[in-house]
């Protein structure tokens, strides 16, 4: 059995990764606004991951025989200009997610909760590839993003994402 404490923050991150996955689709909408349809539906698959995570540790909830109120889910932050911007704040918030994890495995390994550490395994690694991601999408942007052109290869590539 979880404890309460466990119990809790794994509940807010089920409502942490909603929250991620709406924030990309708000992303999303911002490319598409924009024309750029390849980030718009890179950023719409980016979402489906982070609904995929939270559904993840929904499972896990469930099968610790835990409870789960679903909070509501904050609107999306972000009110963008340029087309970088949202690369920018996805890098930001993969790392405050990070955050979160690291909070909540610290606790598990403090209560002697090995399952839910090693349960945690999966997202430690998944978080360090998705700064990755985030970072190097930001370096790709820098190289072709800012002009026409270039933008019009990189929105292309983006679009191929499966
Ligand atoms: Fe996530
Ligand atoms: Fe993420």
């Amino acid at each position: 059995m979880l404890s309460k404490k466990i119990e809790k923050l794994l509940v807010d991150q089920v409502n942490a990764e909603l929250y991620s996955g709406y924030l990309y689709l708000h992303m999303a909408d911002f490319y598409a606004e924009k024309g750029l349809m390849g980030f718009a539906s890179w950023f719409k698959k980016q979402a489906e991951e982070e609904v995929e995570h939270g559904l993840k540790i929904r499972d896990y909830l469930h099968q610790e025989n835990s409870v789960l109120p679903l909070a509501p889910i904050a609107a999306p932050e972000g009110d963008f200009k340029e087309p970088k911007e949202p690369l920018l704040l996805q890098l930001a918030h993969e790392k405050k997610v990070t955050a979160l994890i690291n909070v909540i495995y610290k606790a598990a390994r403090e209560e002697g909760d090995y399952r839910t550490e090693r349960f945690l395994d999966w997202f430690i690694d998944e978080q360090a590839e998705e700064e990755e991601n985030a970072l190097a999408l930001i370096e790709k942007f820098e190289l072709l993003g800012k002009e026409g052109q270039g933008l019009y290869l990189l929105d292309k590539e983006l679009g191929k994402r499966e």
